[in-house]
């Protein structure tokens, strides 16, 4: 079979594609098992939410399946922020997760939430993820991704140094973060930290604003 052009990994039978609303219980699922923490406190996308961002922004909502069985997901909106850089939430900028924020004209690609099964990560299936929304960005003409990153294993630097400190140190490569790391090695670039970005016990609520600029946009 052909292989994706996402992709680069070792499976050939990898398919990634946007989510239909079949797909919804096998989201809930997968995010059962890869947001385990979050779902232990009822944190991860209802169905009624997945079905909502099927409705106003198809494009945007990628799979990734391997034997017809859905091992990654990433849901994405379309946003302008009133200043490139500003201060905000994960519930006002996802319109409280619903996405009815959702603005065709805007100038960013916001990556609301990534996950890919325990049992088929550092495959490259997140990196293909991240590569299928950079094409929708080139696709829409967007100026840029961007993204609020949950600083995942800051809980367990939280005794020893500030959430900057670990952000930093993450950047120079001095600690390894399961996601700032991974989204480091995708070709963003981190901006700041947001605090009380989003209730999560292993990030403190702190996450990291991270952009990638399209090299393809084209500014008229
Ligand atoms: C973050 C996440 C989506 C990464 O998905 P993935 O499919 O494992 O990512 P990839 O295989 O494409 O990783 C690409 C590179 O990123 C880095 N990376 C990914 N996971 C890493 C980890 N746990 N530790 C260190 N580096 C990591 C590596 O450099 C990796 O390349 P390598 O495996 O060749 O060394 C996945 O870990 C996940 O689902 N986490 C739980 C859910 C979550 O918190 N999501 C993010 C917030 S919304």
């Amino acid at each position: 079979m052909k292989q994706n052009p996402h992709y680069s990994g070792n499976y050939n039978n990898l398919v990634i594609r946007n989510i239909t609303e079949k797909d919804i219980p096998h989201i809930v699922n997968l995010q059962r098992a890869s947001f385990a923490d979050m779902a232990a406190y009822g944190m991860i996308w209802p169905k009624s939410f997945l079905k909502s961002h099927i409705r106003i922004f198809p494009e945007g909502q990628f799979c990734v399946e391997i034997d017809q069985r859905i091992v990654g997901s990433a849901s994405s909106l379309m946003v302008s922020l009133e200043t490139d850089y500003m201060d905000h939430t994960w519930y006002d900028v996802t319109g409280n997760g619903l996405f009815l924020n959702h603005d065709y004209n805007a100038d960013s690609l916001y990556c609301a939430d990534i996950s890919t099964h325990p049992e088929f990560q550092r495959k490259g299936i997140g990196t293909a993820l991240y590569n299928a929304r950079k094409s929708l960005a080139t696709k829409l003409n967007l100026r840029r991704i961007i993204a609020g990153g949950r600083l995942y294993n800051y809980c367990k630097y939280s005794h020893m140094m500030s959430a900057e400190e670990y952000a930093e140190k993450v950047v120079k490569k001095k600690i390894i973060d399961p996601v700032l790391t991974f989204q480091l090695k995708n070709g963003f670039r981190f901006i700041k930290l947001l605090n009380e970005y989003l209730y999560d016990v292993r990030s403190l609520n702190y996450a990291s604003f991270i952009e990638w600029l399209n090299p393809n946009y084209i500014h008229h």
